[in-house]
């Protein structure tokens, strides 16, 4: 039969973060992480292997990009080296959301990737295993595998073979929402992995990050199991503040904000300070993700829309993950 098919993976926004590699080439993370999968933002990724090509050929958004198609074959080798096939593939992949905002559209592409590369290969993989693959093409894509509340865990194996992510908390479970300002458009800035070996090299505070994060997994965890928001939002805001801490004491420093985002944060705080239950959250770019109960959403894309920079508010619930579509 053709070699073929279609998957679909969502981004996950951590709580606790994930920062530091203990093995760059087989992307092992220093510390474990926690995320939340979403719903409405989504990558929908098809791969056709065949027989007789030598190259692989990457439409991304409809355009090709030389540099995003050498990491896309670095992550179809995996795939090929495990079904023994050499053949090229023809990937097509498409966002339904901004790819230069930094709304980790490696997460959910390298999930989809995986996901639809190993059935068109025709393997047999747990869901557990295709997290280790997609953890080895980009870390945070592990946890896009799975759906809801998600830990990575940064495994103690040297090959790796235990860093995988596993499922915490169905996101029906807990249904809270996310809205996401996006205060700039602008072409990334200094990327994840880059920016970790930076912190890894420079920052004094690389120790105490590694050292703390164990305490941190803990809380969150059990604030999820007992969705008490209180304690995750204060939790997650607590790690986001220490990665950024820790990234900007990197020389140079790592300053992934802008001021819309700084005022974000405020608004955030304020609301939560007149009883509202929001929380906020900021990767390696300026957008602010501020997470709520359902009942406050409304509420809270309002507040964000009036801070001054902030061009476009999204929102969406958590979700599953990846899954197989049609072709
Ligand atoms: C700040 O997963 O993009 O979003 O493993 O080098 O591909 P690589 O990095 P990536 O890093 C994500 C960093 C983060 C925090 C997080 O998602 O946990």
């Amino acid at each position: 039969g053709e070699l073929r098919a279609a998957s679909q993976a969502q981004p996950n926004i951590a709580l606790i973060k994930y920062w530091g590699k203990r093995d760059a080439a087989l992307n092992l993370p220093v510390v474990g992480s926690l995320s939340i999968t979403l719903e409405s933002l989504w990558t929908r990724t098809e791969v056709r292997f065949v027989p007789g090509q030598k190259q692989d050929r990457v439409s991304l958004n409809g355009r090709s990009d030389e540099a995003e198609t050498r990491r896309i074959t670095k992550c179809l080798d995996l795939l090929r080296a495990r079904a023994g096939v050499d053949h090229g593939a023809e990937v097509a992949s498409r966002n339904n959301f901004p790819t230069a905002a930094g709304l980790a559209s490696s997460a959910s592409g390298f999930a989809a990737l995986v996901h639809a590369g190993a059935r068109a290969l025709g393997l047999t993989l747990s869901l557990e295993e295709q997290s280790v693959l997609a953890r080895r093409c980009s870390g945070s894509a592990a946890r896009s595998i799975f759906g809801g509340y998600v830990e990575w865990a940064h495994g103690k194996l040297v090959d790796g073979t235990d860093s995988t992510a596993r499922p915490l908390l169905d996101a029906a479970a807990w249904p809270l929402r996310v809205a996401v300002a996006i205060t700039s458009t602008a072409a990334k800035q200094i990327g994840s992995t880059e920016g970790m070996l930076r912190t890894a090299e420079t920052s004094p505070y690389q120790s105490a990050w590694i050292d703390t994060q164990e305490a941190d997994l803990s809380v969150a965890r059990s604030a999820i199991l007992a969705h008490d928001f209180d304690a995750l939002a204060s939790i997650s805001e607590y790690s986001c503040l220490k990665m950024h801490a820790l990234a900007l004491a990197a020389q140079p420093g790592l300053l992934y904000w802008n001021g819309a985002t700084v005022e974000c944060m405020h608004r955030v705080r304020a609301l939560r300070q007149q009883g509202v239950p929001v929380f906020f959250t900021v990767d390696a770019g300026p957008q602010l993700k501020a997470v709520c109960a359902p009942s406050a959403i409304e509420q809270v894309k309002a507040a964000l829309r009036d801070v001054p920079g902030v061009l476009d508010v999204l929102d969406t619930g958590l979700g599953e993950g990846a899954r197989a579509i049609a072709t």
